[in-house]
Protein backbone atom coordinates (compact mmCIF):
# COMPACT_ATOMS: atom_id res chain seq x y z
CA UNK A 1 0.00 0.00 0.00
CA UNK A 2 1.64 3.12 -0.92
CA UNK A 3 1.73 5.96 1.91
CA UNK A 4 2.03 9.23 0.78
CA UNK A 5 4.01 12.11 2.01
CA UNK A 6 3.14 13.88 5.35
CA UNK A 7 5.75 16.00 6.03
CA UNK A 8 8.13 17.58 3.97
CA UNK A 9 11.67 19.17 5.95
CA UNK A 10 13.14 22.05 3.06
CA UNK A 11 17.14 22.51 4.01
CA UNK A 12 18.84 25.60 2.11
CA UNK A 13 22.10 24.64 1.86
CA UNK A 14 25.01 26.70 0.79
CA UNK A 15 29.16 24.87 1.55
CA UNK A 16 27.63 22.72 3.78
CA UNK A 17 29.84 19.81 3.30
CA UNK A 18 30.31 18.99 6.41
CA UNK A 19 26.91 19.12 8.16
CA UNK A 20 24.62 17.90 5.98
CA UNK A 21 25.25 14.32 6.16
CA UNK A 22 25.48 14.73 9.69
CA UNK A 23 22.14 16.31 9.68
CA UNK A 24 20.40 14.14 7.62
CA UNK A 25 21.37 11.12 9.74
CA UNK A 26 20.35 12.83 12.47
CA UNK A 27 16.88 14.44 11.35
CA UNK A 28 16.43 10.89 9.71
CA UNK A 29 16.59 9.48 13.42
CA UNK A 30 14.31 11.75 14.87
CA UNK A 31 11.26 11.79 12.85
CA UNK A 32 8.25 10.16 14.13
CA UNK A 33 8.21 6.52 12.79
CA UNK A 34 4.36 6.65 11.64
CA UNK A 35 5.28 9.59 9.50
CA UNK A 36 6.00 9.79 6.20
CA UNK A 37 8.64 12.34 5.53
CA UNK A 38 11.14 13.59 3.04
CA UNK A 39 13.53 15.65 2.77
CA UNK A 40 14.06 18.08 0.71
CA UNK A 41 17.75 19.65 0.50
CA UNK A 42 18.31 22.95 -2.09
CA UNK A 43 21.75 23.62 -2.54
CA UNK A 44 22.87 26.67 -4.22
CA UNK A 45 25.51 24.74 -6.57
CA UNK A 46 28.06 24.67 -3.28
CA UNK A 47 31.11 24.80 -4.59
CA UNK A 48 32.31 22.32 -1.71
CA UNK A 49 30.18 19.96 -3.84
CA UNK A 50 27.20 19.50 -0.80
CA UNK A 51 24.67 18.87 -3.62
CA UNK A 52 26.77 15.53 -4.14
CA UNK A 53 27.44 14.32 -0.87
CA UNK A 54 23.65 14.50 -0.52
CA UNK A 55 23.08 12.41 -3.28
CA UNK A 56 25.64 10.33 -2.25
CA UNK A 57 24.61 9.62 0.76
CA UNK A 58 20.75 8.66 -0.15
CA UNK A 59 21.97 6.26 -2.10
CA UNK A 60 24.51 4.76 0.74
CA UNK A 61 21.69 4.15 3.25
CA UNK A 62 19.30 1.91 3.67
CA UNK A 63 16.99 0.89 6.26
CA UNK A 64 14.79 3.84 6.60
CA UNK A 65 11.25 3.35 5.25
CA UNK A 66 9.66 6.47 6.04
CA UNK A 67 12.05 8.82 5.10
CA UNK A 68 13.25 9.72 1.29
CA UNK A 69 15.67 12.82 0.73
CA UNK A 70 15.85 14.94 -2.49
CA UNK A 71 18.09 17.43 -4.05
CA UNK A 72 17.14 20.24 -6.06
CA UNK A 73 20.56 21.27 -7.50
CA UNK A 74 20.04 25.16 -8.68
CA UNK A 75 22.81 27.01 -10.61
CA UNK A 76 24.07 29.82 -8.13
CA UNK A 77 23.70 30.82 -5.01
CA UNK A 78 20.35 32.96 -5.07
CA UNK A 79 19.18 33.34 -1.36
CA UNK A 80 17.97 31.71 1.54
CA UNK A 81 14.63 32.50 1.16
CA UNK A 82 14.47 32.05 -2.92
CA UNK A 83 15.74 28.50 -1.86
CA UNK A 84 13.54 27.85 0.68
CA UNK A 85 10.53 28.73 -1.60
CA UNK A 86 11.76 26.47 -4.50
CA UNK A 87 12.13 23.70 -1.92
CA UNK A 88 8.24 24.11 -0.88
CA UNK A 89 7.23 24.27 -4.68
CA UNK A 90 8.56 20.46 -4.76
CA UNK A 91 7.46 19.80 -1.47
CA UNK A 92 5.00 16.46 -1.67
CA UNK A 93 3.56 16.80 2.50
CA UNK A 94 1.01 18.55 4.13
CA UNK A 95 2.90 19.63 6.71
CA UNK A 96 6.24 21.75 5.87
CA UNK A 97 9.20 22.18 8.34
CA UNK A 98 12.08 24.95 7.15
CA UNK A 99 15.32 24.33 9.00
CA UNK A 100 19.19 25.32 8.79
CA UNK A 101 21.52 22.55 7.89
CA UNK A 102 24.08 23.52 10.42
CA UNK A 103 22.74 22.02 13.72
CA UNK A 104 21.96 25.30 14.83
CA UNK A 105 18.45 23.78 15.00
CA UNK A 106 18.22 21.05 16.74
CA UNK A 107 16.37 17.55 14.95
CA UNK A 108 14.97 16.78 18.40
CA UNK A 109 12.36 19.36 17.85
CA UNK A 110 10.98 17.87 15.12
CA UNK A 111 8.37 15.50 16.41
CA UNK A 112 7.08 18.35 18.74
CA UNK A 113 6.39 20.92 16.21
CA UNK A 114 4.80 17.66 14.00
CA UNK A 115 2.67 17.24 16.68
CA UNK A 116 1.41 20.41 17.29
CA UNK A 117 0.71 21.17 13.61
CA UNK A 118 -1.22 17.78 13.65
CA UNK A 119 -3.02 18.95 17.22
CA UNK A 120 -4.22 22.35 16.10
CA UNK A 121 -1.82 24.91 14.94
CA UNK A 122 -1.30 25.97 11.33
CA UNK A 123 2.42 27.29 12.19
CA UNK A 124 4.88 26.33 14.74
CA UNK A 125 8.07 28.67 15.73
CA UNK A 126 10.86 27.02 17.15
CA UNK A 127 11.60 29.97 19.51
CA UNK A 128 14.95 31.50 20.92
CA UNK A 129 12.55 34.08 22.75
CA UNK A 130 9.93 32.24 24.38
CA UNK A 131 10.83 31.01 27.87
CA UNK A 132 13.22 28.30 28.07
CA UNK A 133 14.91 29.27 24.85
CA UNK A 134 17.90 30.83 24.07
CA UNK A 135 21.23 31.08 22.16
CA UNK A 136 24.87 29.82 22.82
CA UNK A 137 28.30 30.93 21.05
CA UNK A 138 27.08 33.94 19.56
CA UNK A 139 29.09 37.06 20.20
CA UNK A 140 27.82 40.01 21.46
CA UNK A 141 27.40 42.43 18.49
CA UNK A 142 25.26 39.74 16.53
CA UNK A 143 23.24 38.99 19.47
CA UNK A 144 22.20 42.87 19.92
CA UNK A 145 21.38 42.59 15.92
CA UNK A 146 19.02 40.02 16.60
CA UNK A 147 17.46 41.32 19.67
CA UNK A 148 16.87 44.79 17.47
CA UNK A 149 15.89 42.98 14.36
CA UNK A 150 13.04 41.48 16.66
CA UNK A 151 12.04 44.24 18.03
CA UNK A 152 11.66 46.33 15.07
CA UNK A 153 9.19 43.66 13.76
CA UNK A 154 7.25 42.72 16.90
CA UNK A 155 6.67 46.80 17.45
CA UNK A 156 7.28 48.23 13.72
CA UNK A 157 4.99 45.12 12.32
CA UNK A 158 2.88 44.25 15.12
CA UNK A 159 3.39 40.87 15.06
CA UNK A 160 2.77 37.87 17.34
CA UNK A 161 5.24 35.76 18.08
CA UNK A 162 8.43 36.51 19.67
CA UNK A 163 11.03 35.14 17.40
CA UNK A 164 9.59 36.20 14.03
CA UNK A 165 13.02 36.00 12.47
CA UNK A 166 13.54 32.24 13.44
CA UNK A 167 14.66 30.35 10.61
CA UNK A 168 13.62 27.24 12.21
CA UNK A 169 9.76 26.88 11.75
CA UNK A 170 6.59 24.62 10.35
CA UNK A 171 3.47 24.76 9.21
CA UNK A 172 0.16 23.88 6.97
CA UNK A 173 1.19 24.30 3.69
CA UNK A 174 -2.21 25.29 2.52
CA UNK A 175 -1.98 28.58 4.86
CA UNK A 176 0.46 29.94 2.08
CA UNK A 177 -1.98 29.23 -0.48
CA UNK A 178 -2.16 32.42 -2.94
CA UNK A 179 0.74 34.32 -1.10
CA UNK A 180 3.37 36.29 -2.78
CA UNK A 181 6.38 35.40 -1.34
CA UNK A 182 9.61 38.82 -1.80
CA UNK A 183 11.75 35.83 -3.13
CA UNK A 184 14.42 38.04 -2.87
CA UNK A 185 14.54 38.37 1.34
CA UNK A 186 15.02 35.76 3.48
CA UNK A 187 12.21 36.55 6.18
CA UNK A 188 10.33 33.93 5.20
CA UNK A 189 8.95 33.58 8.49
CA UNK A 190 8.26 37.08 8.85
CA UNK A 191 6.71 37.48 5.69
CA UNK A 192 3.92 34.74 7.15
CA UNK A 193 3.24 36.38 10.00
CA UNK A 194 2.62 39.76 8.26
CA UNK A 195 0.42 38.72 5.10
CA UNK A 196 -1.15 35.83 7.47
CA UNK A 197 -2.61 37.13 10.21
CA UNK A 198 -4.84 34.89 12.12
CA UNK A 199 -3.72 31.86 11.69
CA UNK A 200 -3.21 29.80 14.99
CA UNK A 201 0.86 30.01 16.18
CA UNK A 202 2.19 28.37 18.73
CA UNK A 203 5.87 28.52 19.70
CA UNK A 204 8.09 26.08 21.08
CA UNK A 205 11.49 27.28 22.99
CA UNK A 206 14.50 25.77 22.20
CA UNK A 207 18.34 27.04 22.25
CA UNK A 208 20.11 27.68 19.27
CA UNK A 209 23.62 26.99 19.11
CA UNK A 210 25.71 28.64 17.09
CA UNK A 211 27.51 26.53 14.29
CA UNK A 212 30.91 23.92 14.99
CA UNK A 213 31.70 23.71 11.07
CA UNK A 214 31.87 25.99 8.14
CA UNK A 215 30.56 30.18 8.55
CA UNK A 216 27.72 31.91 8.68
CA UNK A 217 26.48 33.18 5.01
CA UNK A 218 24.51 36.29 6.35
CA UNK A 219 27.16 38.84 6.06
CA UNK A 220 26.61 42.76 6.61
CA UNK A 221 24.46 43.15 3.56
CA UNK A 222 22.08 41.37 5.22
CA UNK A 223 21.35 44.57 7.78
CA UNK A 224 20.20 46.34 4.41
CA UNK A 225 18.03 43.77 3.15
CA UNK A 226 16.32 43.39 6.17
CA UNK A 227 15.74 47.06 6.77
CA UNK A 228 14.19 47.14 3.31
CA UNK A 229 12.13 43.98 3.81
CA UNK A 230 10.28 45.34 6.82
CA UNK A 231 9.65 48.81 4.94
CA UNK A 232 8.18 46.77 2.07
CA UNK A 233 6.17 44.36 4.81
CA UNK A 234 5.11 47.84 6.96
CA UNK A 235 3.33 49.14 2.97
CA UNK A 236 2.21 45.34 2.84
CA UNK A 237 -1.45 46.33 2.21
CA UNK A 238 -1.43 50.31 2.87
CA UNK A 239 -1.47 51.17 -0.69
CA UNK A 240 -4.69 50.32 -1.41
CA UNK A 241 -5.94 52.63 1.89
CA UNK A 242 -3.80 55.62 0.12
CA UNK A 243 -5.87 55.29 -2.97
CA UNK A 244 -9.56 54.84 -1.34
CA UNK A 245 -8.85 58.89 -0.14
CA UNK A 246 -10.72 61.66 -2.05
CA UNK A 247 -8.19 63.82 -4.72
CA UNK A 248 -9.21 66.69 -2.62
CA UNK A 249 -7.97 65.36 0.85
CA UNK A 250 -4.99 64.06 -0.94
CA UNK A 251 -4.39 67.44 -2.78
CA UNK A 252 -4.53 69.25 0.59
CA UNK A 253 -2.33 66.67 2.60
CA UNK A 254 0.03 66.74 0.18
CA UNK A 255 0.24 70.62 -0.05
CA UNK A 256 0.01 70.75 4.03
CA UNK A 257 2.99 68.35 3.81
CA UNK A 258 4.77 70.90 1.14
CA UNK A 259 4.09 74.05 3.05
CA UNK A 260 5.68 72.08 6.16
CA UNK A 261 8.80 70.68 4.69
CA UNK A 262 9.15 74.19 3.79
CA UNK A 263 8.90 75.88 7.08
CA UNK A 264 11.14 73.27 8.28
CA UNK A 265 13.44 74.70 5.36
CA UNK A 266 13.39 78.07 6.62
CA UNK A 267 14.72 76.74 10.28
CA UNK A 268 17.66 74.78 8.04
CA UNK A 269 18.79 77.88 5.99
CA UNK A 270 18.58 80.19 9.33
CA UNK A 271 20.44 77.73 11.56
CA UNK A 272 22.86 77.00 9.13
CA UNK A 273 24.01 80.57 7.77
CA UNK A 274 24.34 81.61 12.08
CA UNK A 275 25.88 78.58 12.55
CA UNK A 276 28.74 79.25 9.78
CA UNK A 277 29.03 82.49 9.67
CA UNK A 278 30.26 82.06 13.61
CA UNK A 279 32.39 79.37 15.21
CA UNK A 280 35.28 77.96 14.03
CA UNK A 281 34.40 77.83 10.42
CA UNK A 282 33.43 81.74 10.56
CA UNK A 283 33.09 82.23 6.80
CA UNK A 284 32.08 85.60 5.28
CA UNK A 285 28.45 85.97 5.92
CA UNK A 286 26.82 85.63 2.06
CA UNK A 287 29.24 82.49 1.59
CA UNK A 288 27.50 81.09 4.81
CA UNK A 289 24.12 81.99 3.67
CA UNK A 290 24.65 80.50 0.41
CA UNK A 291 25.42 77.37 2.44
CA UNK A 292 22.38 77.68 4.30
CA UNK A 293 20.07 77.84 1.13
CA UNK A 294 21.72 74.89 -0.85
CA UNK A 295 21.15 72.83 2.40
CA UNK A 296 17.56 74.11 2.63
CA UNK A 297 17.38 73.15 -0.58
CA UNK A 298 18.47 69.75 -0.22
CA UNK A 299 16.57 69.11 3.00
CA UNK A 300 13.56 70.10 1.26
CA UNK A 301 14.31 68.41 -1.80
CA UNK A 302 14.63 65.07 0.26
CA UNK A 303 11.80 65.00 2.73
CA UNK A 304 9.39 66.55 -0.03
CA UNK A 305 10.65 63.67 -2.38
CA UNK A 306 10.02 60.84 0.47
CA UNK A 307 7.87 62.33 2.76
CA UNK A 308 5.04 64.95 0.85
CA UNK A 309 5.00 62.67 -2.55
CA UNK A 310 5.91 59.89 -1.28
CA UNK A 311 8.52 58.66 -3.67
CA UNK A 312 10.87 56.54 -2.49
CA UNK A 313 12.71 55.24 -5.18
CA UNK A 314 16.57 56.72 -4.71
CA UNK A 315 18.24 55.58 -8.12
CA UNK A 316 20.84 57.91 -8.53
CA UNK A 317 19.77 58.96 -12.17
CA UNK A 318 16.14 59.35 -11.35
CA UNK A 319 17.02 61.37 -7.67
CA UNK A 320 19.60 63.55 -9.47
CA UNK A 321 17.04 64.98 -12.35
CA UNK A 322 14.14 65.65 -10.04
CA UNK A 323 16.68 67.58 -7.54
CA UNK A 324 18.19 69.33 -10.70
CA UNK A 325 14.30 70.46 -11.78
CA UNK A 326 13.86 71.00 -7.64
CA UNK A 327 16.30 73.80 -7.51
CA UNK A 328 15.30 75.31 -10.93
CA UNK A 329 11.53 75.83 -9.37
CA UNK A 330 12.77 76.77 -6.23
CA UNK A 331 14.73 79.32 -8.01
CA UNK A 332 11.96 80.27 -10.48
CA UNK A 333 10.08 80.56 -7.08
CA UNK A 334 12.16 82.82 -5.59
CA UNK A 335 12.22 84.97 -8.45
CA UNK A 336 8.39 84.92 -8.65
CA UNK A 337 8.29 85.80 -4.77
CA UNK A 338 10.62 89.07 -5.78
CA UNK A 339 8.97 90.12 -8.69
CA UNK A 340 5.79 89.70 -6.58
CA UNK A 341 6.84 91.71 -3.82
CA UNK A 342 8.23 94.57 -6.12
CA UNK A 343 5.16 95.21 -8.19
CA UNK A 344 2.88 95.09 -4.63
CA UNK A 345 5.02 97.73 -2.92
CA UNK A 346 6.19 99.45 -5.62
CA UNK A 347 3.26 100.26 -7.99
CA UNK A 348 0.24 99.02 -5.61
CA UNK A 349 2.07 100.96 -2.82
CA UNK A 350 1.07 98.16 -0.46
CA UNK A 351 2.85 98.07 3.13
CA UNK A 352 5.88 95.51 2.46
CA UNK A 353 5.32 93.10 5.41
CA UNK A 354 1.79 92.41 3.75
CA UNK A 355 3.12 92.25 -0.10
CA UNK A 356 5.60 89.76 1.37
CA UNK A 357 3.46 87.26 3.46
CA UNK A 358 1.34 87.31 -0.52
CA UNK A 359 4.59 86.96 -2.40
CA UNK A 360 5.51 84.02 -0.11
CA UNK A 361 2.46 82.27 -0.36
CA UNK A 362 2.33 82.55 -4.62
CA UNK A 363 5.70 81.31 -4.89
CA UNK A 364 4.98 78.13 -2.15
CA UNK A 365 2.17 77.78 -3.91
CA UNK A 366 3.47 77.67 -7.88
CA UNK A 367 6.24 75.95 -5.83
CA UNK A 368 4.16 73.13 -5.16
CA UNK A 369 1.95 72.68 -8.33
CA UNK A 370 4.93 72.73 -10.43
CA UNK A 371 7.24 70.20 -7.94
CA UNK A 372 4.29 68.02 -7.92
CA UNK A 373 3.25 68.21 -11.91
CA UNK A 374 6.78 68.39 -13.06
CA UNK A 375 9.51 67.09 -10.58
CA UNK A 376 7.61 64.06 -9.12
CA UNK A 377 5.25 63.80 -12.40
CA UNK A 378 1.89 63.56 -10.08
CA UNK A 379 -1.65 64.62 -11.50
CA UNK A 380 -1.99 68.58 -10.03
CA UNK A 381 -5.54 67.47 -8.58
CA UNK A 382 -4.45 64.17 -6.16
N1 LIG B 1 20.49 27.29 -0.97
C1 LIG B 1 20.96 28.27 -0.22
N2 LIG B 1 21.22 29.49 -0.79
N3 LIG B 1 21.16 28.07 1.11
C2 LIG B 1 21.63 29.11 1.86
C3 LIG B 1 21.93 30.36 1.32
C4 LIG B 1 21.71 30.54 -0.09
O1 LIG B 1 21.94 31.61 -0.66
N4 LIG B 1 22.39 31.15 2.33
C5 LIG B 1 22.36 30.41 3.44
N5 LIG B 1 21.94 29.16 3.18
C6 LIG B 1 21.74 28.04 4.10
C7 LIG B 1 22.96 27.67 4.92
O2 LIG B 1 23.74 26.69 4.26
C8 LIG B 1 22.32 27.13 6.19
O3 LIG B 1 21.91 25.79 6.06
C9 LIG B 1 21.08 27.99 6.34
O4 LIG B 1 20.78 28.46 5.05
C10 LIG B 1 21.27 29.16 7.30
O5 LIG B 1 22.39 29.92 6.92
P1 LIG B 1 23.47 30.43 7.98
O6 LIG B 1 24.49 31.15 7.22
O7 LIG B 1 23.90 29.31 8.85
O8 LIG B 1 22.60 31.47 8.79
P2 LIG B 1 22.78 31.96 10.30
O9 LIG B 1 23.06 30.82 11.22
O10 LIG B 1 23.72 33.10 10.31
O11 LIG B 1 21.31 32.52 10.59
C11 LIG B 1 20.30 31.64 10.99
O12 LIG B 1 19.73 32.13 12.15
C12 LIG B 1 18.97 33.30 12.00
C13 LIG B 1 18.40 33.66 13.34
O13 LIG B 1 18.71 34.93 13.66
C14 LIG B 1 19.23 31.46 9.92
O14 LIG B 1 18.35 30.43 10.30
C15 LIG B 1 18.40 32.70 9.71
O15 LIG B 1 17.30 32.41 8.82
C16 LIG B 1 17.85 33.12 11.03
O16 LIG B 1 17.12 34.31 10.89
MN1 LIG C 1 23.75 29.00 10.89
Amino acid sequence: MAQETQVSIIIPTYNESQNIRQILKSIGEHIPKNVLTEAIVVDDNSPDGTGKIVEDYWKSIKGFTNYTINVIHRKAKEGLSSAVLNGIQHARGDTIVVMDSDFSHPPSLIPKMIESIKSQYDLVVASRYTKGGGIQGWSIKRKIMSKVATKIAKSGLGVDAQDPMSGFFAFRKNIINGLKFDTKGYKMLLEILVKRRGVKIHEIPYTFIDREFGSSKLGTLTILNYLRDVWKLYRFGKPEKVNEKRASVKFLSKAARFFTVGASGLAVNFIASLLFASGPSELWYLHANMIGIALSMTSNFVLNKAWTFGDRDFGLKRTAAQYGKFVAFSSFGALVQLGMVFYLVDSNGLSYPIALVLAVITAAFSNFILNKRWTFREKVWA
